[in-house]
């Protein structure tokens, strides 16, 4: 086992100008602080980020940030053996305010400075939460992202499959705006589907009938969108008990996806006959409560552990970079002064470029 690492951590690629310090060794890491400046408020009304409010704000905040995970870890620069950022993939004015910050607080400390992809960050959470060892499956599903990562290591990731158009978060933030329910979609579809009848319409699930783990979204939106039209032709508008049926649907139908392709990733994972076999979720609709006892439930019959790392880490935050950062600097990895801010990063670089990285913006 190495030295004990204390990592400073930021975050800024999307909407959530985010810091957190972590300390300990790969596999056995504590956070402590955790620091999240969510924008939510300033994009309210787009119906969805704005890349450049949110690289001004992310400019305006982030040192702020910075300096508050430290104050909240009782710790001082000084104290840290290195500063790791997102360096992305994501939206680029946002990348861009984190890595300025971090290698100016790299260069005034005389600190390393580790660049993080976002995605390994997501990634590596169970490991941060949890321990748990290489290999692992990991389902990666947010406002912006969705794919299946064969994780072997800290830099070894193998994507087994991934959305071909949207993610599941955009489908479900665009479900809410399609029944005019509020932003984000995901909670508050989540909670109306709660009182509906999710066999009064029956929506398609896209591509079951095609091998692989691919996954697609947008015809799903589509279908809903042509019930919605018809209740409103036939009735003059919906009924709450319209939009609960409809959101039951929907939800039945990206529960249905979800646990037939994790089904057919996990086949692929459990034949490289991992010692421990663990299932983890992590992004923003791993919160989603009946996607979570669904895929539960399919661990469980293959003898897999099912875990869900806690909200406040499965969505955006700095601890994950932080601790990804941990990872590589344990493994002598680390960045220069030259270190570039990337749109588009993908995890597995045997992979084609990824599809469907979301209409939001490159949103992990
Ligand atoms: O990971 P996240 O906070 O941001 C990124 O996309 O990186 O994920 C946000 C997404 C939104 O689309 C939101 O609607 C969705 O996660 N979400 C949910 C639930 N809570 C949040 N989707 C389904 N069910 C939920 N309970
Ligand atoms: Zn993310």
């Amino acid at each position: 086992m190495g030295d004990t690492l204390t990592i400073l951590g930021i975050e800024s690629s999307c909407d959530d100008t985010a810091a957190a310090v972590v300390r300990g060794v790969p596999g056995a890491a504590r956070i402590l602080s955790s620091v999240v400046y969510g924008q939510a408020e300033l994009h309210a009304d787009y119906g969805g980020v704005v890349p450049e409010i949110a690289a001004r704000a992310h400019a305006e905040r982030v040192d702020t940030c910075a300096k508050e995970a430290l104050l909240q870890a009782d710790l001082a620069l000084s104290d840290m053996d290195a500063i790791a950022v997102t360096a992305g993939p994501g939206l680029i004015g946002g990348v861009l305010s984190g890595v300025m910050c971090a290698k100016g607080l790299a260069a005034g400390a005389g600190k390393p400075l580790i660049g993080v992809n976002h995605l390994a960050g997501h990634a590596l959470t169970p490991r941060l939460t949890d321990g748990i060892a290489y290999p692992y499956l990991m389902l990666l599903v947010s406002g912006g992202h969705c794919q299946f990562l064969l994780t072997r290591g800290h830099g070894d990731f193998s994507r087994l499959g991934g959305t071909i158009d949207d993610a599941p978060g955009e489908a479900f933030d665009k479900t809410a705006r399609l029944l005019g329910l509020p932003q984000p979609g995901g909670p508050a579809v989540q909670a109306a589907a709660a009182h509906g009848n999710p066999t009064r319409f029956r929506f398609p699930r896209p591509l079951l009938d095609r091998p692989g783990c691919d996954l697609s979204f947008s015809g799903l939106k589509t279908a809903l969108l042509r019930a919605r039209d018809a209740i409103v032709a036939d009735k003059g508008g919906l009924t709450r008990q319209d939009r609960a049926d409809l959101c039951a649907a929907f939800q039945a139908a990206v529960v249905d996806v979800l646990a037939e392709k994790t089904a057919r990733a996990l086949a692929l994972y459990l034949a490289e006959d991992p010692p421990v076999p663990v299932l983890a979720v992590a992004g923003g609709v791993a919160a989603n409560t009946a996607i979570r006892a669904r895929l539960e439930t399919l661990a469980a019959g293959h003898a897999t552990r099912f875990l869900a790392p806690p909200l406040a880490l499965c969505t955006d935050n700095a601890a994950m970079i932080a601790y990804a950062g941990l990872e590589r600097f344990a493994h002598g990895e680390q960045d220069d002064m030259t270190l570039a801010a990337r749109p588009r990063w993908p995890l597995d670089a045997n992979q084609p470029a990824l599809l469907g990285s979301g209409k939001k913006g490159a949103k992990a």
